[in-house]
């Protein structure tokens, strides 16, 4: 029997839905919409404001068609507090999930008892092999946020049946828990922040959320050249960084915020090479709405001197032949929502 999994992606510009049917392992798509966000959503706490989340939600729900209650949603990476511990030595279990403890209480600025603590073994050392060290991927997700989604998600009829972050969702749509895909450097580049992933051998190594993203590109044009929002938004979409056009004037002004996000992301990648120097980073797969800017690829690519993708998220999906033009236009900006979706129930 196959079953329907529904992955929802509370985005700070748009909302979006994707539903799979999962028959034997093979995903199929059943529908997906996205729905603008009412401002400010999910960054208020104010019940009005949250209200307002969740009547978008369901009005995206009746226009994809999807009745299903159970839904896997994403938290913000900002919001949630992620880090690989690694170079511990062999430990027993219990020893082990101390050790994560003590070290969760150094990079969580909170008390442990007001997060959920969760995390998964990426190598584990051995008695024999002195070589081999325990390395962790710790998420650690205050409780207040998760009860904020809950609560949102209830008050419109949905349970939630995980929460997790926006880029281990879309690492799972990019590249799978395949342990042969290339190592490589997912970056994530929504409206607010930009999010960065180590991916190797299928599971994550290293994350950074950069709070930077499409809405600092667009306010820096509106105001260089006293354009209202959605007319810099405009010339953002059609311009990008093409150097050629309107006499580079738009490429610069982009530039000044791309050139901030593109550096932190290459000291991703070189925390991750002077780590693992012998397992070097691949490619870069751009996705989330940035990696639709025109000529941001190539500028990507010879800034990093990498290969760069623009992300597929639905290479892994089957589809409808008539849906699979549809699809190529949005496609990275459903890299989250198809990851949770994708997610194992
Ligand atoms: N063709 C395009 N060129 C440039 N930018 C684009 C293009 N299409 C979308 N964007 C930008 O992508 C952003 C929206 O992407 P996305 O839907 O991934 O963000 P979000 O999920 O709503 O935001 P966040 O993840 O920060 O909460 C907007 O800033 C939008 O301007
Ligand atoms: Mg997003």
């Amino acid at each position: 029997m196959a079953r329907i999994s529904v992955g929802l992606d509370i985005g700070f510009s748009s909302i979006k839905v994707v539903a799979l049917s999962i028959d034997k392992n093979v995903p199929k798509l059943l529908s997906l919409g996205s729905i603008a966000s009412p401002q400010p959503g999910m960054a208020s706490d104010g019940v009005s404001d949250l209200e307002s989340v969740g009547i978008a939600i369901k009005k995206l729900f009746s226009a994809a068609r999807i009745s299903s209650k159970e839904v896997v949603v994403a938290l913000p990476e900002s919001k949630v507090f992620t880090r690989v511990i690694d170079e511990l030595p062999y430990l027993t279990n219990q020893e082990l999930d101390s050790a994560i403890r003590f070290a969760a209480e150094e990079f969580i600025p909170m008390p442990l008892t007001d997060v959920n603590l969760n995390w998964q073994i990426l190598s584990r050392a051995n008695q024999k092999d002195k070589n081999i060290k325990t390395v962790v991927f710790v998420v650690a997700s205050p409780k207040n946020l998760v009860n904020k989604y809950i609560k949102v998600l209830s008050n419109v009829g949905l349970r939630p049946q995980a929460l997790e972050t926006e880029i281990i969702a879309s690492t799972r749509a990019l590249v799978g828990n395949n342990p042969f895909s290339p190592t490589s450097l997912i970056i994530q580049m929504g409206a607010t922040t930009t999010d960065c992933a180590v991916t190797s051998k299928g599971m994550i190594w290293l994350t950074r959320s950069i709070s930077s993203g499409g809405l600092a590109l667009t306010r820096t044009l509106a105001q260089q050249f006293g354009f209202e929002i959605n007319q810099a938004e405009e010339y953002k979409k059609v311009y990008g960084l093409l150097e050629d056009q309107l006499e580079g004037k738009v490429y610069e002004a982009l530039k000044s915020i791309i050139d901030i996000i593109a550096s932190e992301a290459r000291r991703v990648i070189q925390a991750y090479q002077a780590k693992y120097p012998q397992n070097p980073i691949k490619r870069v797969v751009l996705s989330g709405g940035g990696a639709k800017m025109p000529g941001l690829v190539i500028y990507l690519a010879q800034n990093f001197g990498l290969e760069v993708q623009e992300a597929d998220p639905w290479y892994l999906i089957s589809k409808d032949k008539g849906l699979e033009q549809k699809l190529l236009k949005d496609a990275p900006l459903f890299s989250v929502a198809v990851g949770l979706a994708l997610r194992e129930g």
